[in-house]
């Protein structure tokens, strides 16, 4: 069982800037009368409820596989057809149950072999079935850079005992083959990079903290972990220093994303 490393209050420090990429998402979905959603990775759940009510859904199951991140949606009043429940999307994608939209916000680069899972997915679709997902793509980024090159310095490298974080999102072309391949007729895929203006370059650190960081926090002790940020932001504090945009009063941020669409004929 995977330790719990995910923090509702660190992630949402950029709930504004986090939110942008799951509107972009949803204005691709085609509304459907009755719509019967799932939102893999669904957070804190907040989003899920925008995305049930903005679609009108008939029934929206949100699953996570975090308890904390899905601790407020679970308590939170209920909402007819809105329901949460805690799992991995390996747990979902064993299922039978069909839905017409698979929607997945800033999730599946958690999860490996994209072209199987694109096809395990596509098997949960109804007739005209929908899939919709956002994933970041900036794994070349100095921010992911970073602590990809200390899990090759000690002591954390014997303490990864020689793992290191896979990438699993591919090229944008190949998730518009893949879609198409699978009978998602007119497939869209769409790069953006999102312009972030933040307070200043320690501000990625705090980004990277609520997401990228808590694969690394997964496999270190705690205090070893502490020791993990502590050096991962001297490294990256120090070569943002050599960029322009460290001169300027506000960080400037940008952060790809891709977004990828389709329905079942
Ligand atoms: C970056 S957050 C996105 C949350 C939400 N979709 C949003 O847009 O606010 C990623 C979420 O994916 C969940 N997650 C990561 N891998 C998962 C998996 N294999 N199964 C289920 N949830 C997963 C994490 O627990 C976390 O809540």
């Amino acid at each position: 069982m995977t330790v719990d490393t995910w923090d509702p209050r660190q992630y949402d420090r950029f709930q504004r800037e986090r939110e942008q990429p799951f509107f972009d998402l949803l204005a691709l979905v085609r509304r459907e009368p009755g719509m019967r959603v799932v939102d893999l990775g669904c957070g804190t759940g907040k989003l899920t409820r925008t995305l049930h009510e903005r679609l009108d859904a008939r029934g929206t199951l949100g699953i996570d596989r975090s308890a904390k991140m899905l601790e407020t949606a679970i308590a939170a009043p209920p909402v007819a057809g809105l329901r949460f429940q805690i799992a991995a999307i390996d747990d979902f994608l064993d299922g039978t149950e069909v839905y017409d939209l698979i929607f997945s916000n800033a999730v599946l680069h958690w999860v490996d072999a994209h072209a199987t899972l694109l096809e395990r997915l596509a098997a949960r679709l109804a007739p005209r079935g929908q899939i919709a997902f956002q994933v970041p793509t900036n794994h070349t980024d100095v921010s992911h850079l970073v602590a990809d090159e200390l899990t090759d310095v000690e002591p954390f490298r014997r303490a990864f005992g020689g793992w290191r974080r896979d990438v699993s999102v591919l090229p944008p072309e190949t998730y518009a083959r893949l879609l198409y391949r699978l009978g998602f007729a007119d497939p869209i895929v769409r790069v953006i990079v999102y312009p972030h203006v933040l307070a200043g370059p320690e501000d990625v650190v705090e980004w990277t903290k609520g997401t990228l960081l808590t694969a690394y926090q997964e496999r270190l002790p705690p205090a070893l972990f502490d020791e993990f940020v502590d050096e991962y932001r001297r490294r990256l504090l120090a070569r943002f220093a050599e960029t322009p945009e460290a001169r300027a009063p506000q960080f400037f941020y940008p952060f790809k994303r891709l977004l990828c669409w389709g329905q079942r004929a």
